[in-house]
């Protein structure tokens, strides 16, 4: 596999996904400074590029194999950086007296459901893309898919594999130079007739014209509205306006706005998500976007994806344009 595995990962180590703040300018008509407060990924996805580069260079062709390899390396390692440092691969942590896999992985995973800490095993694993698929299906069919905020497009190439439809186009927007360029990487090895296409977004200033032509698009969020402190006001009535029928689907930490006393770990999210100055107005802007008739509500559901970090657990909105 080949990157810094040998990285020594002590106190003054961080992993690499650690909150870097970045604060952009006042927008006219708002009352308060729109923030971005979310990670800076540009680190992040530029490790992953390399790591399949070196799969490619060493002869891989198939996207679904590099995008197992790009799992597979994440069940072992995590990105780390130290000050001064370029990020590199060290062990995933294992608590010393954890029960392990022969692997040397640990055997129980903390997670979050319904505001509970819970432990499940470590291979268990919520299937986004099966519910999307489904989603897609059940609203569907869709001229256009889009994910904004993709990363590397993993939620879009998995979609694809779980129900391949060649009818669909897949669009994935991301801020990161270096995800849009690992999602394509990853897209120019897929089947012929898959029909990606990656570009810049910006969740800031959401333009939607990369969608294109379409009477009917599903646009979809996976824990990257997370990063943004406040969207702007206007954000799920420009979303709305993609295309003449809009479905939204947004996967992401904000149960902790509907009911902050949901559980105990709901308590510790109201807390990590002030500390990282993560989303604080995403469901109060679907509410007043619901109230000017721009978007109907079709459901929230609250902590019920069993994420891998018990402290930003995922909830489900739904939402169709008026
Ligand atoms: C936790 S990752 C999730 C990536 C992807 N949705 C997934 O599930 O694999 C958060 C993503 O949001 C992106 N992001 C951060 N700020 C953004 C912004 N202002 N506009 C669009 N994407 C942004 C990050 O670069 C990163 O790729």
């Amino acid at each position: 596999m080949g990157i810094g595995f040998g990285f020594e990962c002590g106190d003054d180590a961080a992993i690499v996904d650690a909150p870097r703040r970045e604060t952009r300018p006042m927008p006219e008509n708002e009352e308060a400074p729109l923030v971005s407060g979310g990670f800076d990924y540009s680190d992040a996805w530029a490790a992953r590029l390399e790591l399949v580069r070196e799969k490619i260079a060493a002869g891989e062709t198939e996207a679904r194999y590099l995008l197992a390899a790009l799992e597979r390396q994440e069940r072992f390692f995590l990105l780390w950086t130290k000050p001064g440092m370029p990020p590199a691969w060290g062990p995933r942590p294992v608590e010393p007296d954890a029960e392990t896999w022969p692997s040397g992985n640990g055997i129980w995973q903390a997670t979050s459901l319904r505001g509970n800490l819970a432990r499940v095993p470590s291979y268990a694993e919520f299937r986004i893309d099966l519910l999307l698929s489904d989603l897609a299906a059940t609203y569907g069919p869709f001229d256009v898919i889009a994910e904004l905020g993709c990363g590397y497009g993993r939620n879009l190439f998995k979609l694809y594999d779980a129900n391949p439809d060649r009818q669909v186009r897949y669009v994935g927007g991301e801020y990161m130079a270096s995800g849009i360029e690992l999602a394509k990487e990853i897209a120019s090895r897929h089947e012929a007739g898959a029909r990606f296409n990656f570009c810049h977004f910006d969740h800031m200033q959401p333009d939607l014209s990369p969608i294109g032509q379409a009477q009917r698009a599903m646009i979809v969020t996976v824990h990257s509205i997370e990063q943004i402190h406040r969207l702007p006001r206007d954000y799920f009535h420009r979303l709305a306006q993609a295309a003449p029928e809009v479905i939204g689907v947004h996967v992401e930490p904000f149960g902790h706005q509907v009911d902050p006393a949901l559980g105990p770990m709901t308590r510790e999210q109201v807390k990590f998500a002030a500390e990282r100055r993560w989303n604080s107005n995403m469901h109060n802007l679907a509410r007043r976007a619901e109230a000017d008739g721009a978007i109907a509500i079709d459901q929230i559901s609250l902590d019920c994806f069993m994420p891998r970090d018990p402290f930003n657990a995922s909830s489900l909105l739904v939402w169709h344009r008026r």
